[in-house]
């Protein structure tokens, strides 16, 4: 209960009795000296993060900062972690993002004032959040103005904060569209280069951090760097996939595709896993194959929250989810193929030919056309369905897995076939990539096979609900869902990871800590950037 109350762990906690202690006896000695006498300042506000933010607000800047009014910012997609922060810059330009993180620095050495980026906030548990610390609202940065490069290899420059719906809108005037996408597009760039971005056209195209051809990044001593493979190209790898942690993406030049007009869009289903999980790995190894491969697992379906996700065609409503799954566990195999109204006939011989390799259930193929915005936007219609049902502003206790091929079996025996009882919380979804052609060199962690799933348990729980619906449930499920994985020494990673103490970090970068330990000392030696991931907390004796 108090977990769903307050969202904070007793780690937390405990954390959090400690340096309110400390912070009022500092307290009780410099208030009177302090020229901080903000509301939002309260009696475990450290002094030194007054003088920080006094002699901010003394600075000129082409947006503005905001000590009020800044709740928002204490809150994300999970609705798990509340921390709120001491102020908010709206930046409208870069040099207002340099100058307040080199101000920072500069008065940090003997502060623990952090700085956070908040892109669109769809983080799951308080990664864009900087309790008592300054939260940097992206989106507030438009400039510059989106800027299209046709040619050979066409991009786009755009803002750190924009939105990917929106570089979809602007580019497809040009005939010409990103090539990686996240199944859900009201996401920042930053936010998504910080996570890797992966979805249903990875396997062809890599994740979306595979798809940037230079960044401009405000390190952690308010530096502003231009970075690319080939200049400062170590700070180019850190950035992407690098969880915000060595600076901040306010410009990204992301590369281009002509864009088709239409898509099939097919779902089929499997009631064996082995055979479904041939056919994924059998359609991501082809050339010429879909432009997008994913899945999902349907287990007794039933409950409130099955809508999530599943709507398919809305025109046609001929669905997926019109079958039964009483007592049983589907698998879907969902697939897409993008085309131009013209070359209709074309595209759909050669999906029948691809089709005719598969062993699905025979009845269970269904099929639809739409549009490639309705495509790729499917999820924002879910959105709309779920906020009308006060379902969409609830708690999301998310888990996202990297399993390698070679253990996927163990781990869909035991979870489908135990752990989970139903999918009635929200999707799982399910499908594999091949990372042999992906950049290695970036900050993102995967498990070291060449073929690897994602496997996403999108679940929602219900406010103030308890039993099967509560997170309570749900995290306790996820819990479950880990020890298995730990126990029987399964070599899987978190995607959109969080861990409360360092030693987890470590076990989970393993080779690659060395490394990202060194880059944060070069990047941002002082540890202000996105402290919410809690990678390196002053507090403790492993902090750098
Ligand atoms: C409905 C939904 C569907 C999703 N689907 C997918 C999916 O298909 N594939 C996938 O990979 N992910 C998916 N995600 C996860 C998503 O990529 C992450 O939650 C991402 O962090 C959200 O982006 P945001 O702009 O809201 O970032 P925020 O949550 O605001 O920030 C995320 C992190 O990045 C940092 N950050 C933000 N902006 C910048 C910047 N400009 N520079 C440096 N650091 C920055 C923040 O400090 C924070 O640590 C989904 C999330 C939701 C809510
Ligand atoms: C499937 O769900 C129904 C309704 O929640 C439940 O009564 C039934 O026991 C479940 N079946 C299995 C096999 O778990
Ligand atoms: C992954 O891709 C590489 C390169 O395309 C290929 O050689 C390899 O066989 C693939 N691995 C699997 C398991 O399909």
């Amino acid at each position: 209960m108090a977990l769903k109350l307050f969202g904070f762990s007793k780690h937390v906690i405990f954390s959090f009795i400690k340096i309110t202690i400390l912070l009022i006896l500092n307290f009780m000695i410099k208030k009177a000296d302090s020229g901080c006498n903000n509301s939002v300042i309260t009696s475990i506000t450290p002094i030194q993060h007054c003088e920080i933010l006094t002699s901010l607000q003394s600075q000129s800047f082409d947006g503005h900062l905001s000590l009020q009014d800044n709740e928002y910012a204490a809150k994300d997609f999970g609705n798990i972690h509340h921390f709120p922060p001491l102020a908010v810059l709206h930046p409208k330009t870069v040099s207002d993002i340099s100058r307040t993180i080199k101000h920072v620095f500069e008065k940090g050495s003997n502060s623990e004032m952090k700085v956070a980026a908040r892109g669109h906030g769809h983080s799951l548990q308080g990664q864009a959040q900087a309790h008592q610390g300054l939260v940097i609202k992206m989106e507030s940065l438009k400039g510059p103005e989106m800027k299209i490069q046709t040619g050979e290899f066409p991009y786009v420059d755009v803002s750190g904060g924009e939105l990917w719906i929106n570089i979809l809108r602007e580019t497809l005037d040009y005939g010409l569209a990103p090539k990686s996408w996240t199944d859900y597009l009201h996401l920042t760039v930053g936010g998504t280069l910080s996570n890797a971005g992966i979805s249903g056209q990875a396997f062809k195209h890599g994740p979306q951090i595979n798809n940037v051809f230079q960044l401009e990044v405000v390190t952690g001593k308010g530096e502003v760097v231009t970075c690319s493979e080939n200049q400062n190209a170590d700070l180019f790898h850190s950035v992407l996939g690098g969880l915000g942690q060595f600076g901040i993406i306010t410009r990204a030049r992301i590369s281009l595709e002509p864009a088709p007009k239409m898509v099939k869009w097919i779902r089929v289903l499997y009631s064996d896993f082995s055979t479904f999980t041939r056919d994924q790995e059998y359609l991501i190894s082809l050339k010429d194959t879909f432009d997008y491969i994913e899945g999902f697992v349907i287990i007794n379906r039933t409950g409130i929250l099955n809508s999530w996700r599943l709507s398919f065609d809305p025109k046609d409503p001929l669905q997926a989810s019109q079958f039964s799954s009483d007592g049983k566990t589907f698998y879907c195999l969902e697939m897409a193929k993008y085309f131009k109204p013209d070359e209709a006939e074309v595209m759909n011989q050669g999906v029948d030919q691809l089709l005719s390799k598969l062993s699905y259930i025979q009845p269970t193929l269904f099929l639809s056309e739409v549009s490639y915005v309705e495509f790729l936007d499917r999820v924002h219609v879910s959105e709309m369905k779920l906020r009308a049902k006060g379902l969409w502003d609830v708690h999301h206790p998310w888990l996202n897995l990297l399993i390698p091929r070679s253990e996927i079996h163990d781990f869909a025996k035991q979870v489908f076939g135990n752990i989970l009882k139903d999918t009635s919380n929200g999707p799982i979804l399910i499908y594999p990539v091949n990372q042999t052609r992906w950049n290695s060199k970036t900050s993102l962690v995967t498990p070291e096979e060449d073929v690897f799933y994602l496997v996403a348990f999108l679940t929602s729980a219900i406010p103030f609900s308890s039993g099967e619906n509560s997170l309570e449930y749900i995290l306790n499920q996820n819990r479950r869902i880990l020890d298995f994985c730990s126990h029987a020494k399964l070599n899987v990673k978190q995607y959109l990871a969080h861990y409360t103490t360092q030693e987890e970090w470590q076990t989970h970068f393993g080779s690659k800590w060395g490394a990202f330990v060194e880059r944060k000392r070069a990047y941002d030696p002082l540890a202000l950037l996105a402290p919410g991931h809690r990678i390196f907390q002053k507090e403790g004796s492993t902090s750098i």
